[in-house]
């Protein structure tokens, strides 16, 4: 039992989208392992078919396998969509996603149950957001919009520039005009045009990354297996991508609150 709480939590996204869930992970659980897996060379995943997200899932999970990971998060919106469900039924290890966390963090937060969802075509169209809203809160709106550009913006860093502003505007006026008080980043890139977001849609929308929540699901998770590391010893974090390694480590270091020395390239295809 001993060397499971050792053994690390395996992370993976398309890209760097899914630092923002590891970022929680290390804020919340400060004494476990990560194992962290972008997928840089088949990015995005939002506009791919639901049948090549769970090939690059399960080639991604079984990876992680290799380095002995006790759990995984997708921290991915559109891997959840695609593939959550199938890769759970697959493998043994304990799988999260991000979306039902996000859903349950908004309903939270809405006053008028108006709830509005940005994320990739692969979400938006997978309607999963909606379905597991409604699940929680049948009288719930969901208005979704899918936002294809936010991926290159932020793997290419435009974070803040007058480009991402037109683009916000252009996906998401819409919302803005609308009813909407509570407004899910569905997906893990989102979170990096966070204050571009807010800004936009000003003070009356509520912006929910449920990144927080997810992170708190894995914390009960780990605590009700018995497999949560509370020891306060040094943890490992281990970051691997399919290629790109040193523009992932640029970006890895301006987003994760410690200092990432080694990036690992793996060939994903060899799994
Ligand atoms: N960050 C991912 C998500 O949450 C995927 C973005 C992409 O590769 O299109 O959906």
């Amino acid at each position: 039992m001993e060397d499971l709480k050792k053994a690390p939590i395996g992370v993976f996204d398309s890209g760097v989208g899914g630092l923002t869930v590891a970022r929680e992970i290390m804020r919340q659980l400060p004494d476990e392992n990560i194992v962290y897996f972008g997928d840089t060379a088949r990015l995005p995943y939002g506009s791919k078919s639901k049948d090549s997200i769970i090939r690059f899932s399960r080639q991604i999970i079984r990876f992680l396998q290799t380095r002995h990971v006790k759990a995984i998060v997708i921290a991915c919106n559109t891997a959840t969509a695609q593939a959550l469900e199938t890769v759970r039924q697959e493998f043994d290890t304990p799988i999260i996603g991000v979306i039902e966390p996000g859903a349950r963090a908004a309903i939270n937060e809405t006053k008028n149950k108006k709830i509005g969802v940005a994320g990739t075509e692969g979400t938006i169209l997978s309607q999963m957001y909606t379905r597991v809203i409604h699940e929680i809160e049948p009288e719930a709106e969901v208005m979704g919009k899918a936002c294809p550009l936010f991926v290159p913006l932020v793997e290419e860093g435009f974070t803040k520039h007058h480009i991402t502003e037109e683009v916000i505007d252009i996906y998401l006026r819409e919302m803005k005009e609308s009813e909407v008080d509570t407004m899910i980043l569905g997906c893990t890139h989102y979170p990096l045009l966070r204050s571009a977001i807010i800004e936009y849609m000003g003070e009356g929308v509520r912006i929910v990354n449920p990144a927080y929540e997810a992170a708190m699901d894995l914390k009960k998770l780990l605590k009700e297996k018995n497999m949560n590391k509370e020891d306060g010893e040094f943890n490992r974090y281990e970051f691997y991508v399919s290629d790109a390694a040193a523009k992932f480590k640029q970006f890895a270091n301006s987003v994760l609150p410690y200092n990432v020395e080694t990036i690992h390239q793996v060939n994903i295809e060899e799994f």
